[in-house]
């Protein structure tokens, strides 16, 4: 006999009889607060690429300088905890970034500015978390760097690794990146200083009304 864990996992959120609570406190009271509103920057890019290092220059830059309230959500980091169950077939990827599309509505739904660097290789992936998130409000980023500069830096030795056969699925090499169609902002970061690309973001973030 299955166990009653077993036969709830099968059944569908509308079977569960689920009715969202309605909280009082709403979204534009939270932003009010602080001051700003909230928002996605979505990094996506080739392992190496600077996205995490971009993200924290921004984050600084954002809680510093203009005390906006904001959170990083990075690959590296949230795949030691909520997603240490996932690993890099393309259907673990997919999940990792559909939970990081909710985790990341939540900590909007807060009023913050979530900053998420996850490499999020397929279109149709970034696509989903844009869908979760709110159009109008994701902001997806493209750290363009070339592969055999991101393998030139190869920052934890994982491009060697998997040249040696010792990663497998590794992204660019035996896994695809998907380059983003009509990305809100991309950042070529093989030419511009970090300092640079950071003030095309906030610049991006200050014309939407952002802040
Ligand atoms: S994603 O494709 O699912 O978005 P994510 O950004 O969470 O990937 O994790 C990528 C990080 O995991 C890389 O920066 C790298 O440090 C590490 N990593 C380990 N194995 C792989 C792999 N096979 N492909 C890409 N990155 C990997």
């Amino acid at each position: 006999m299955q166990s009653i864990d077993n036969q709830m996992s099968k059944l569908q959120p509308t079977d569960r009889k689920i009715s969202p609570y309605s909280y009082s406190v709403s979204h534009p009271e939270r932003c009010a607060i602080k001051g700003h509103q909230s928002a996605c920057l979505w990094f996506t890019g080739l392992s190496g690429s600077g996205k995490s290092t971009i993200a924290n220059a921004v984050d600084q830059r954002l809680n510093r300088e203009f005390k906006v309230h904001t959170y990083i959500l990075d690959g590296d980091n949230i795949r030691n905890g909520l997603n240490s169950d996932l690993g890099f077939s393309l259907d673990d990827r997919k999940e990792n970034i559909r939970r990081v599309g909710e985790v990341a509505k939540l900590f909007m739904d807060s009023g913050l500015i979530v900053l998420t660097a996850f490499i999020s290789p397929l279109r149709a992936d970034r696509e989903q978390a844009r869908k979760i998130i709110q159009p109008g409000i994701f902001f997806e980023i493209y750290v363009d760097c070339p592969m055999n500069v991101c393998e030139q830096r190869d920052p934890k030795g994982l491009y060697q690794k998997a040249r040696q056969g010792l990663i497998p699925d590794f992204t660019g090499i035996d896994s695809p990146y998907e380059t983003p169609g009509k990305p809100e902002i991309v950042i070529y970061s093989n030419e511009t200083p970090v300092e640079g690309c950071v003030t095309q973001i906030i610049e991006y973030l200050k014309l939407s009304g952002i802040f």
